[in-house]
């Protein structure tokens, strides 16, 4: 374990009131995971922070930003070894990815820190979480990377998305309070896709992309729309929760001379960006 482990209760959440029901019973399902969090299963290694501000309309961690972390250490070593100097991580919620992602690089790199997040209040809780632990960040409160791409262009060693990837009606994405926090449309991916045109502008030549993904965003062809693009990937975490088939993809530049041996639950290292992306593809059809 990496940080120290603290979690604080967790919100109400029964007044959320979405037409989602399966985000409902999610989210339900989210205050379950949080109160037998701390060491439930032996597969999950996430860093554990201390949440210190929370608010109704701001994401609290749950299964998806689990995962997200724990695909983070699980290649630590790797990261480490990569020297990120910046880091961004958008709709950065609770700030609980970014907190983490700091936590794990803070004795071995200088890296510098952006969060973004739509949500003013998200921005200001993830604020109040890295102070907490004694961490900065810049935070900005904008679409996506809106008005950050020329400070960015070119430089994110480490890029962090958990993306609204609940399919929902197309008038949800973006609404306010909490459905923004899940809503993503059309197969969940309206607003993964719009990521997905930035990702090659702000990944500097190094850099590493990792982002949550749902069954029902097709994350095969997420794969494939970013192998045109001219990246690799590979699945560094797949995970089943009761209502969710989960996974944290990777992508890099595949013009890269070679990835690196890996330890996550996917199993599998020491393979090619070629021989990773085509070993799993056959998985990725069958994936519920
Ligand atoms: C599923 S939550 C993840 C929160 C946090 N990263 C975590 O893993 O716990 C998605 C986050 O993205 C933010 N968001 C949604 N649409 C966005 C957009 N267009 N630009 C920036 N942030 C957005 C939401 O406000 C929310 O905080």
């Amino acid at each position: 374990m990496d940080c120290v482990v603290e979690l604080e209760k967790h919100k109400t959440v029964d007044s959320l009131h979405s037409p989602s029901s399966l985000r409902i019973s999610r989210v339900r399902e989210q205050r379950k995971s949080f109160s037998s969090w701390q060491g439930a299963s032996p597969r999950r290694r996430s860093a554990s922070i201390r949440l210190v501000g929370r608010h109704p309309d701001v994401y609290e961690p749950c299964d998806d930003s689990f995962a997200l972390v724990d695909a983070l250490l699980a290649d630590k070593a790797n990261l480490v070894e990569r020297r990120p100097k910046l880091c961004l991580e958008v709709g950065c919620g609770s700030g609980y990815v970014i907190t983490s992602l700091a936590l794990i690089l803070a004795d071995e790199c200088h890296a510098q820190f952006f969060a973004t997040d739509i949500s003013q209040t998200a921005a200001q809780v993830t604020r109040e979480t890295l102070s907490a632990h004694g961490l900065q960040a810049d935070v900005v409160v904008t679409d996506l990377v809106h008005g950050l791409e020329k400070r960015l262009a070119g430089s994110v060693d480490v890029l962090l998305f958990n993306p609204p990837y609940v399919p929902t009606p197309e008038h949800e994405v973006g609404a306010a309070g909490i459905t923004a926090t899940w809503a993503g449309g059309d197969r969940g991916r309206v607003v993964i896709d719009r990521m997905l045109t930035m990702v090659d502008s702000l990944l500097s030549s190094k850099g590493w992309f990792y982002m949550v993904t749902l069954t029902a965003n097709n994350p095969s062809e997420i794969c494939q729309i970013m192998k045109k693009k001219g990246f690799a990937s590979r699945i560094v975490i797949q995970r089943y929760t009761e209502e969710e088939n989960l996974h944290v993809l990777k992508f890099w530049r595949e013009d890269l001379a070679f990835d690196y041996d890996y330890n996550a639950e996917t199993g599998g290292g020491g393979t090619t960006p070629q021989s990773s992306l085509s070993s799993k593809m056959s998985r990725l059809a069958f994936w519920r």
